[in-house]
């Protein structure tokens, strides 16, 4: 039997692809712990954009020149890599949107205000992220439809107990749930949420933005509805996510904006609607945002999600010690076995913004904020937390350096 070795990442190496680690901040190398909110971008993805703008760029879909046809190549192979990397099967189903926020409200819109009526309920979990959360509180409110919330334990877990207790509120149509938490970190059991939804008759919608850059996510094997990521968090540009959605529900729901390209035919009379997935992506697309997430996915293939994964979590095993032995800092969330790299923490005392301000000083960039997650932060007790989130390119040494500039925000506060 052949015995492969497990692929290790290297971040010291990784780094060196990333210009922005070239410079200093405030005089101190950069220390940059915020990849939670947006991921660092690498040469390998700066020059696809450009080399498309500089040698291939024209609108898509409609030029029969040949720089028109080389774009349109590019687009449409980079929706093939979104489709290798989450495994769907067809490309019918993988819708390119601006963002997750775009992903998860064209579910919202689009079948949510033709599915939802009086004595429907809608699930979402109380650590969603505002942009899985607010479109179906809305949708739900609008549609005369029950909003329901699976609540949170102390440890940041979902408390899966209470679902029979939801179960019994209505009909549930909609269970829109997070597969990781952008402030906790916690990993949700995303496939045993999926069977609940389908239990209930319900379809299952899957915010992946904090998953998909950092482990392998299979939407076969989840077995999800819909599922949305997005580009800028895993090495690519702004501008750019995807919605993968199953083909007959896709098939069957109205489209969400309207416009040029997603239509068959005009007429005075009527129109009729493109084919998947154009049927979901009027207007000019975002052609080198396309090409550039396709240039970030074979960046991250390449380093191996499997790998990825792992280095991430020795990470986190290395901070969650060492963060807790800084006296005051109260950390937020599970225990390292169900957790991505993601750290909320609170210095006794010290306002988060003033403590992200203080470790700015020292180079070290952390978030301050709700970070779009007020529900979880009203859970917790607090209006606020600082986090700091890792990958693939984070260093241990860049983990000292922040537990260093907490000694300092004590000083400092002292
Ligand atoms: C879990 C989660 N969902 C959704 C979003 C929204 O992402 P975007 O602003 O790219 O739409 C974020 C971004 O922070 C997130 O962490």
């Amino acid at each position: 039997m052949a015995v492969t070795a497990e692929k290790k990442l290297d971040a010291r190496s990784l780094r060196a692809d990333f210009p922005i680690f070239e410079q200093e901040i405030h005089g101190k190398p950069l220390a940059y712990l915020d990849s939670a909110a947006s991921s660092q971008k690498p040469r390998q993805v700066l020059e696809a954009m450009n080399a498309l703008y500089e040698t291939s760029y024209a609108n898509i879909h409609r030029g029969v020149y040949d720089l028109g046809e080389r774009a349109t190549e590019a687009y449409e192979g980079a929706r093939e890599k979104a489709r290798g990397f989450i495994n769907a099967e067809s490309t019918r189903e993988v819708i390119f949107t601006r963002n997750v926020t775009a992903a998860l409200n064209l579910v919202a819109y689009a079948w949510g205000f033709d599915n939802l009526a009086p004595g429907d309920a809608v699930v979402v979990t109380e650590m969603e992220h505002h942009s899985n959360f607010v479109p179906w509180q809305y949708v739900a409110r609008r549609t005369g439809a029950e909003f329901l919330v699976i609540p949170v334990d102390r440890d940041g877990e979902l408390q899966l107990d209470e679902l029979d207790s939801l179960a019994a509120r209505g009909t549930i149509k909609v269970v829109a749930a997070t597969y990781v938490s952008n402030s906790l970190g916690t990993v949700n059991p995303i496939e045993r949420l999926t069977q609940w939804a389908h239990d209930q008759g319900a379809i299952m919608v899957v915010d992946a933005a904090q998953a998909a850059p950092h482990r392998s996510v299979d939407v076969q094997a989840v077995g999800a509805d819909f599922l949305g990521f997005t580009g800028h968090k895993m090495c690519g540009p702004t501008g750019i996510g995807v919605l993968w959605g199953r083909r007959e529900l896709l098939e069957r729901m109205s489209p969400f904006e309207l416009g040029g390209h997603m239509i068959r035919k005009v007429t005075v009379e009527e129109t009729t609607w493109n084919e998947l997935p154009h049927k979901f992506e009027a207007g000019t697309a975002p052609i080198a945002e396309a090409v550039g997430l396709g240039a970030a996915i074979d960046y991250v293939n390449d380093v191996g999600l499997a790998a990825l994964e792992r280095y991430e979590h020795e990470l986190l095993e290395y901070a969650l010690p060492r963060l807790a032995d800084v006296p005051g800092v109260r950390l937020f969330g599970p225990h390292a076995e169900n957790r991505a790299g993601i750290v909320s923490f609170e210095v006794e005392g010290v306002h988060p913004h003033d403590v992200a301000q203080i470790l700015d000083w020292e180079g070290v960039a952390v978030r301050a904020g709700h970070h779009c997650n007020q529900p979880l932060m009203n859970k917790l007790g607090v209006p606020a937390t600082t986090r700091a989130s890792f990958y693939l390119y984070t260093v241990p040494e860049e983990i000292d350096r922040l537990v260093e500039g907490l000694h300092k925000v004590r000083k400092t506060f002292a």
